[in-house]
């Protein structure tokens, strides 16, 4: 079934090259493409897909205000993606005025809601072709069918069907990738909309999952980032169950890759065999990301987290027995419905004893269909706002706390890219997935190099090359 289906798309994208190729000759140039992600890791997975496919289909890259075909990978988390993709689309309008021959598509999570669907129709009714996150693999055939269609091609699935693999995925980098592990979620935290929009949990098969990753080795690949919405519960919904910290196992024994980072975990999920065998490794990476959602046993409740405050502080407290160099990462949500000022202090507790290294912050938004969407106390502005920045500066003291403390030490670090903001300055990563920015060129990308962290900014380092490149890792 899944080889049918793969081979299936792999013939359209055939078919697909033959129209590009003719409009190219037409031109007198390549037909260009731009794909805008929005969301988390997995939409950003995801986007890799649909470039595999894009590229293979004769289109080459180019900026969003001159490309022929632009595709929006959406996402719903909270409401400001939403409006942030009205945004785009309004001001693809004009352009699409004066170039009818625009291709605009739109895809993810967001389309998985029957009134964005209702609101793209009325207002925006150039686009070209409209899908989900269910039916993404069927990508190239649904291209085609818009290439020879008039109207908007609209493809939307209430529900997933098969887990399609072997299809082609553009990599963004060449020496780290992300891997899926699942799909889904089955959590329904009350706020959240991600089960609504990206159905039920399932997970890859492991030798599906462990094949990518040894076909990424081999070409080059040395960090991989497995992925998933609660990595801590992979595998039950296989017909061969197993445990997430079992994949685990099977990820360290491919040759080639030298560090192994996961995201996201669920504290309620988060076992006892997963931390020895995170502490036993020496590739799995001394980080781990740890949304804590509120410090309020009471909201926590409410939010449909299943765990406490002391429960979640006692994972951290384990955590740190076993790994002492561990850096904790969060996701913080400010101002659910009836938080009060008692329960927001004892968010600021446990991030002052939990000390995380950084953390994502988001202010409470509204999901129409979520559980916490008809509660009543719903919070206002202003008072958000207080909260929130005291939250900022709360975290921004912890995590200089955190990073101060390597002052003056030496690590291995994974050159990512050249700096945004100095040309003579290398991006890259320690172990513990904190930013240095430091001395070197480009030709140090993708290498392991050993920097001496020389000044901490609360969330990242800056750091100076000691010795060229590290082969093995940390
Ligand atoms: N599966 C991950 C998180 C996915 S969404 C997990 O459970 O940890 C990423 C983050 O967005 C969440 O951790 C949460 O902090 C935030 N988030 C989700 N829904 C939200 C909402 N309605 N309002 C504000 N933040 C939200
Ligand atoms: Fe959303 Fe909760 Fe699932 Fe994370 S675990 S995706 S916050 S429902
Ligand atoms: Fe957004 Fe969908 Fe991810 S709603 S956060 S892109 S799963």
């Amino acid at each position: 079934m899944e080889m049918f289906e793969s081979e299936k798309q792999l013939e359209y994208i055939n078919r697909i090259k033959d129209i590009t190729d003719n409009r190219a000759n037409k031109l007198g140039r390549e037909l260009t493409y731009c794909v805008v992600t929005f969301g988390c890791q997995m939409n950003a997975n995801d986007s890799e897909k649909l470039r595999g496919v894009l590229e293979r289909s004769g289109f080459v890259t180019a900026p969003e205000g001159e490309a022929d075909f632009v595709i929006f990978n959406t996402c719903t988390v909270r409401e400001n993606a939403n409006t942030r993709l009205y945004g785009r689309l309004g001001q693809l309008k004009p352009l699409k005025k004066k170039r009818p021959e625009l291709m605009i598509a739109l895809c993810g999570c967001m389309m998985q809601e029957t009134p964005v669907i209702e609101k793209i129709k009325k207002s925006y009714p150039f686009v070209d072709l409209i899908f989900g996150t269910h039916n993404i693999y069927k990508f190239a055939e649904l291209l085609y069918e818009s290439l020879n269609s008039k109207n908007t091609v609209i493809d939307i699935w209430d529900k997933p069907k098969e887990i399609v693999e072997e299809l082609p995925q553009k990599k963004t980098y060449s020496f780290k990738s992300g891997v899926n592990i699942m799909f889904g979620c089955d959590n329904f935290c009350s706020y959240c909309i991600v089960p609504y929009v990206r159905g039920r949990e399932r997970s890859r098969k492991p030798e599906d999952i462990l094949n990518e990753i040894k076909e990424l080795a081999d070409n080059g690949v040395v960090e991989v980032m497995l992925l998933g919405q609660n990595v801590n519960s992979y595998g039950k919904t296989l017909d061969f169950p197993m445990s997430f910290a079992q994949l685990l196992k099977g990820v360290e024994k491919i040759e080639g890759i030298k560090r192994i980072r996961f995201m996201t975990s669920h504290p309620k999920d988060l076992s006892d065999e997963l931390i020895s065998v995170m502490s036993k490794s020496d590739k799995i990476c001394r980080h781990l990301h740890l949304p804590l959602q509120s410090g309020s046993t009471r909201v926590l409740k409410a939010m449909n987290r299943k765990y406490t405050k002391e429960d979640y502080l006692k994972l951290v407290d384990k955590l740190r027995q076993a790994m002492p160099d561990i850096a904790l990462t969060t996701d913080i949500i400010v101002g659910f419905p009836g938080e009060t000022d008692e329960d927001f202090e004892e968010t600021l507790d446990v991030i002052r004893k939990a000390g995380f290294t950084s953390a994502f912050t988001f202010i409470y938004s509204k999901r129409t269909g979520t559980a916490a969407a008809a509660m009543e106390n719903q919070i206002s502005a202003d008072i958000v706002k207080n909260r929130f920045d005291k939250l900022l500066k709360v975290i921004g003291e912890t995590a200089t706390a955190q990073c101060e403390k390597f002052i003056g030490e030496t690590f291995s670090v994974l050159a990512e890219t050249v700096s945004d903001h100095d040309q003579t300055m290398l991006t890259g990563r320690l172990d513990n997935n904190l930013q240095v920015h430091f001395t070197g060129g480009a030709e140090f990308i993708g290498k392991f190099c050993m920097v001496r962290l020389t000044k901490c900014k609360s969330f990242y380092y800056f750091g100076e090359m000691v010795s060229e490149c590290e082969v093995a890792s940390v």
